[in-house]
């Protein structure tokens, strides 16, 4: 397995192979379209302050996943925190321990910038995701109520922390 972090040199070769995982690994119908961010959201997300990603590949440089998170360091008032904004693993290779690595690697990126908490939301019914992140150790803090909006459902979203 391979991490490659995304970087300015990067990201256009790169974007593109992330939003083909993304559309593969989120594939639930919204009243909005399928929930997969897309192109020009990842490229946005990318240009925000403090948002960082990792991809993870094979040995043989096939992609697998990413991960996209944020992490602001310590100012005079507050300690620093990170966040998980969506991690995607392709369905093929799930589980596998891509997930787990790439979210292992966000931590790690995160407590270099200065975070002491990661946070995250995921889905309540989101098992596979849910197992991912207490394997790792984060713990459930808050529920959403109604938090995604679904083609056939709403869902709630858990809020879930770590300190790092
Ligand atoms: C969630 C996701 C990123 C996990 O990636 P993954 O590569 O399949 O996960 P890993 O192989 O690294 O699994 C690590 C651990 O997570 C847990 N886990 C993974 N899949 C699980 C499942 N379906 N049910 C329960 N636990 C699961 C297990 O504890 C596993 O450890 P183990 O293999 O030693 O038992 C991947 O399933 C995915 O892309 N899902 C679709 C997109 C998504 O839901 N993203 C998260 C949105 S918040």
């Amino acid at each position: 397995m391979k991490l490659i972090p995304i970087t300015h040199e990067n990201v256009e070769q790169l974007a593109e192979i992330m939003a083909e995982l993304h559309s593969r690994a989120f594939t639930i119908a919204t009243p909005k379209g399928n929930e997969s961010w897309g192109l020009e959201s990842i490229l946005t997300s990318l240009s925000q302050k403090g948002v960082f990603a990792f991809l993870a590949t094979s040995n043989e440089d096939i992609p697998m996943g990413f991960v996209l998170g944020r992490a602001v360091g310590a100012n005079d008032k507050y300690d620093g925190e990170g966040e998980i904004l969506t991690i995607a693993v392709d369905p093929v290779n799930q589980g596998r321990g891509y997930g787990q690595q790439l979210l292992q690697q966000a931590i790690v990126k995160a407590r270099k910038v200065g975070a002491k908490k990661m946070y995250l939301e995921v889905a309540c019914d989101n098992d596979g995701a849910i197992g991912l992140y207490n394997k790792i150790g984060f713990k459930k803090i808050a529920r959403r109520k109604d938090y995604y909006v679904r083609t056939t459902a709403v869902v709630d979203a858990l809020v879930m922390e770590k300190s790092i």
